[in-house]
Formats: C-alpha cells, structure tokens, sequence
C-alpha cells in the first residue's frame, strides 16, 4: 500500500532512512514526475525541475505557482514536448507516482525502487500499483519485465528495505 483508506500516506509509512533515501535520490536526477496528489513535499523540492500530470489543462502549461513545474495533460501533449517545456533535454527522469503513473512508463524504467515497510498493516489502503492486492506488488514488477536485485535494508529496527528491480537486458 502506498496511502491509506481516504488515499493520504499516512506518517506510519514515512520511515527517516527512507525518506532520506527517497530526498537524496531525487537531488541526484534531472527531472520528477508525478501527479497531482503525489508531490514529495522536501526541503529540496522547490530546486528541483518536474512535470506534473493533471487534467486541468488540456495539453501543456507552466504552472504559475512553480517556476520549475509544467503542468502536462498527456491527452493533449507527448512526454517530448513536456519535457521540451520543462527544459529537460536529456539525462534521469524519477517517476514518483501515483498508482496510474507508475504505469504508464512501465515499459521504460531503468531500475524500479520498491521501498516495502514489513511490519504496516494498511487493510483497505491503495494498492502501490492498480491491481493490488490482488496481485503482489512484485508480481506487476516482474510482468513489467523487471528482475529483483539484492535489497537493501535501510532501517533495521522497523524492517524497512528497498528492492532494486532492474530492466533484463
Ligand atoms: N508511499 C509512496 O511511496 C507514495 C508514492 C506516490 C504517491 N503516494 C501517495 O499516493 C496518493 C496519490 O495517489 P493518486 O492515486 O491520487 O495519484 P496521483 O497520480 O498522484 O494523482 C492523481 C491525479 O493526477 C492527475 N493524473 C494522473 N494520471 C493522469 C493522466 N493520465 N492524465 C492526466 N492527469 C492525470 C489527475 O489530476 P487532476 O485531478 O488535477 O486532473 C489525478 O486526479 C497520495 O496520498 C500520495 O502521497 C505515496
């Protein structure tokens, strides 16, 4: 689960060591994507360059409150004209969620970090991807042509870890 019942991640799922991770993996790349509710809300947010999915508007639009922030209805405009008004010509792109975003670049990650807290019972909550629980997280993973890497375990006490899965070449 990535957010509880009324679709908020409640503070039971934000671990420091992953937020850490999370915060300092974003400083690393060249663009975030996301949408609309999935803003990471970091110290070092407003720095970095991202395109925000809505439909509250047709195509493209900078967003007057962000000056790093275009707005991008995928109905109206490509991902290369997105990232064309959002000044990103080349380099890593972090897609952040949610559920429907996620699967819309399924077919082109990289490497997929699925960040798992063991011990949260979130009953009721929203699923990482559409179709979970009915299907494990990792089962969707693997049908987008991903393979699991070794996990790292980033916060021993909670049993906090994050998995690379990465693209089969
Ligand atoms: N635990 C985690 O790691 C994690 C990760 C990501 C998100 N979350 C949490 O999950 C929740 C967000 O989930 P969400 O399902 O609301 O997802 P979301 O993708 O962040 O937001 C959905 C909104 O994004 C826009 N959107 C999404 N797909 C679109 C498309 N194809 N075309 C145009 N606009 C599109 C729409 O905005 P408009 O309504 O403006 O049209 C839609 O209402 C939040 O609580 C967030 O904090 C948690």
């Amino acid at each position: 689960m990535l957010a509880d019942a009324s679709n908020v991640m409640p503070g039971t799922l934000k671990f420091d060591a992953d937020q850490m991770f999370f915060s300092e993996s974003l400083d690393r790349v060249d663009l975030v994507v996301h949408g609309r509710n999935s803003f990471e809300g970091q110290p070092n947010s407003a720095l970095r360059n991202r395109i925000v999915l809505t439909r509250a508007t047709r195509s493209l639009e900078r967003d007057a409150s962000n000056p790093r922030a275009t707005l991008w209805n995928p109905a109206g405009a490509s991902f290369g004209d997105a990232r064309a008004m959002a000044g990103v010509a080349s380099g890593t792109v972090a897609v952040i969620g949610g559920p429907g975003v996620f699967a819309m670049f399924a077919s082109h990650y990289d490497v997929f970090w699925l960040s798992q807290a063991h011990r949260v019972q979130m009953p009721h909550g929203q699923g990482v991807f559409s179709g979970v629980p009915r299907h494990t997280p990792q089962d969707v993973l693997a049908g987008w042509g991903l393979k699991a890497d070794a996990p790292r375990v980033l916060d021993s006490a909670n049993d906090v870890t994050v998995t690379p899965w990465r693209r089969e070449l």
